[in-house]
């Protein structure tokens, strides 16, 4: 008998890594092989008790259950771990031209309502009226005509369209733009309010377990697309947000963040269709050339 293969407490991750056969991806291997490792050290890091172990394995089973084709528990739990952030951050290392990235959450729609460039995202017209300009470019600061920009954000109370189809009408805070010939686009909305994420499900019991609120700061998410060019997901951040600092899922990048600045202006509002005053914020997006193919 090899003794390699007799489990013991020091050797337990080693056993489990010897198990598995020659035929292994060895990507696989590598990635399971550290998890393995990391999950064994923490067992014998805290002592796990069977008690702990039987409500991580109840917490997880309800995390499951509480998925639904439009509720995705693991990964809002995720998203509260830091994890997603992180797995955002490591895949966009060395990005430094490109306008910095951040979680795409789960509200976006896969067909967003295709719209001119000036219209309106605020279709029940509800809220403080603001103006989105900005410009899409190339990490030279080129501009990119044609170039997509898929945007979606909260109402003034801090619900998504899909959260209220009783109350907002669909398509409401979202629009597919098309950049001009100077890689320009503009919208008209309204300022979005912070929000909490949902906290009905175990993922909310464990913010409570931790002493954490459950809030996202205001923000307005971006999905730039251009021909060549790596699609970004983004958010504009609201500058006076009280939970910039303490983003739930720790999405906030201090470049992100913009003044909503108000404007003073009824001649400009009256043009707009907005009361005045209104505010306008300008956020332009710098997207990073795909390597050409040799
Ligand atoms: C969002 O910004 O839409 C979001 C991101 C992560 C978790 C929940 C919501
Ligand atoms: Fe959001």
């Amino acid at each position: 008998m090899n003794n390699l293969s007799l489990f013991s407490e020091e050797k337990s991750a080693e056993v489990v890594l010897a198990s598995f056969g020659e035929g292994t991806d060895p990507r696989l291997r590598h990635v399971l092989g550290a998890l393995v490792r990391y999950l064994h050290d923490f067992v014998k890091e805290v002592e796990l008790t069977n008690e702990e172990w039987e409500a991580a394995i109840g917490f997880l089973t309800e995390t499951g259950q509480t998925c639904t084709n439009v509720r995705q528990e693991f990964i809002l739990l995720s998203d509260v771990l830091g994890v997603s952030m992180l797995v955002e951050t490591v895949n966009n290392r060395s990005l430094e031209l490109a306008t910095e990235s951040t979680v795409l959450g789960p509200f976006h729609m896969v067909d967003s309502p295709i719209r001119e460039r000036g219209d309106t995202i605020a279709l029940d017209g509800k809220g403080r009226d603001c103006l989105v300009t900005g410009r899409v470019t190339n990490e030279t600061g080129a501009p990119l005509a044609n170039a997509t920009v898929d945007v979606w954000q909260a109402n003034a109370e801090g619900f998504y369209d899909v959260q209220q189809p009783d109350v907002q009408p669909e398509g409401n805070l979202r629009g597919l733009f098309t950049t001009d010939d100077n890689g320009e686009f503009w919208f008209r909305s309204i300022v979005p309010r912070h929000y909490p994420i949902p906290v009905d499900g175990p993922v909310g019991r464990l913010l409570q377990a931790t002493g954490r609120h459950p809030h996202r700061p205001a923000h307005v998410h971006f999905l730039a697309t251009a021909k060549g060019h790596r699609p970004l997901v983004t958010h504009l951040f609201v500058e006076d947000c009280p939970y910039l600092g303490s983003d739930v899922v720790f999405g906030v990048k201090e470049s992100l963040v913009r003044e909503f600045a108000e404007v003073d202006d009824p001649s400009g509002a009256a043009e707009l269709g907005f009361d005045n005053p209104y505010c306008t914020v300008h956020f332009d997006v710098a997207l990073l050339s795909k390597p050409e193919p040799k």
